[in-house]
């Protein structure tokens, strides 16, 4: 199958006098499982939307496989979109919904008849192709609006929140399958979400927007180990943030907190005056540790495989996460603690 990026350049984008995007530069590649993460509003949908031609006319540039789309309806543009809200035809029976964009476009009988069932099959429901969508389970239809998408061969998928209304454990069993079919499909992908978790465990790359500008884009690991910024750092994940002062001379890197304690920095690794230090790269001990922080354990979190405590130190109040085996002790709360910095692990903002 032929693979198609999709370039955007400087794209802005205003309802009325709300500018809600605002210069977005964006390069996803052929075959790419790509997803847009960031909090209510932030132009997600605005974005993917832009892409496949619903919306205000947006300034700057967007290429689907080397082509100008901007003057392009969204039929012309060969992209294949499943919203949020399945929007399947409640009067039609599955094999209708599915066959519907191929009607439209005139296919003849006998070819809708196959592709429909090759369709149907990709998803694993086949058998259900006579039931009406108010006899499927959310997680069925939602297959089925996804068949009823790929059944057209789209160069691209774009997918809007496509497991939302799905409950925990079949949100993970269908990012799974979603991530299969693309793999086995090739299609390059845009997966819009708000949960860092589905973004985590579908995408080979992620972009982060916030206000209607991508703050970084890379993998779900580099975002998660080297955030580009504060906003980045804290939306991926839970996040200590230290402020202070970083000084360098002759002797190495330290970092002065607010409470005039030291810690050494391996390298200076980036500029700014705060310390980025994710709750699992803190170690807790009651006996004093040279280098180390002191502490108060304020309040703690069972939860399972962890124990997540809150601490107050250097000023500030933090997280720290200690993986929990049967029969190791709890530090108590309004315990004084000296905490263990994996300084190679902090990123500096
Ligand atoms: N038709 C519209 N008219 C005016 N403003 C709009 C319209 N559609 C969206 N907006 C505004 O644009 C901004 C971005 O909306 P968008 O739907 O892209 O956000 P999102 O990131 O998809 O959020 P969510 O996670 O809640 O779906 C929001 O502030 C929203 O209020
Ligand atoms: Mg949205």
């Amino acid at each position: 199958m032929a693979q198609t990026g999709i370039t955007i350049e400087d794209l802005h984008l205003s309802f009325g006098d709300t500018d809600v995007l605002r210069g977005v530069d964006l390069d996803i590649r052929p075959g790419e499982f790509f997803a847009f993460l960031g909090p209510s509003g932030s132009g997600k949908s605005t974005l993917l939307r832009a892409i496949a031609g619903f919306g205000p006319r947006p300034r700057g540039r967007i290429l689907i496989g080397g082509r100008e789309v901007l003057d392009l309806a969204p039929w012309a543009r060969n992209v294949g979109m499943v919203f949020q809200s399945y929007a399947l035809w409640p009067h039609m029976s599955v094999r209708d919904n599915v066959a519907f964009g191929l009607r439209e476009r005139r296919v003849p009988a006998r070819q809708i008849r196959d592709r429909v069932d090759a369709a149907l099959d990709l998803v694993g429901l086949g058998h259900l192709d006579e039931r009406m969508p108010n006899q499927l389970s959310g997680g069925q239809q939602q297959r089925i609006a996804l068949a009823r998408t790929i059944v057209v061969e789209p160069e691209v998928l774009l997918l809007d929140e496509p497991l939302s209304n799905l409950d925990a454990s079949l949100r993970v069993q269908m990012r799974r399958e979603l991530l299969g079919l693309q793999r086995k499909l090739g299609l390059t992908t845009i997966f819009v979400t708000h949960d860092q978790e589905e973004a985590n465990t579908t995408s080979d790359r992620m972009a982060v927007l916030d206000g209607g500008v991508i703050q970084q884009i890379g993998t779900p690991q580099e975002l998660y180990d080297q955030p580009a910024n504060l906003f980045v750092a804290g939306f991926l994940g839970t996040a200590n943030i230290f402020e202070g002062r970083i000084e360098t001379d002759g002797d190495g890197v330290r970092f002065h907190t607010r409470t005039g304690e030291v810690l050494t920095l391996p390298e200076a690794g980036g500029e700014g005056a705060n310390l980025v230090l994710r709750p699992q790269n803190i170690s807790m001990t009651l006996a004093p540790r040279e280098g180390g922080l002191r502490g108060e354990v304020l309040h703690r979190e069972f939860l399972g495989s962890q124990i997540r405590y809150l601490v107050r130190a250097a000023g500030t109040e933090i997280v720290v996460d200690q993986s929990h085996s049967a029969g190791r002790d709890w530090f108590e709360t309004g315990a004084q603690v000296h905490l263990v910095v994996n300084t190679a692990s902090a990123v500096v903002l």
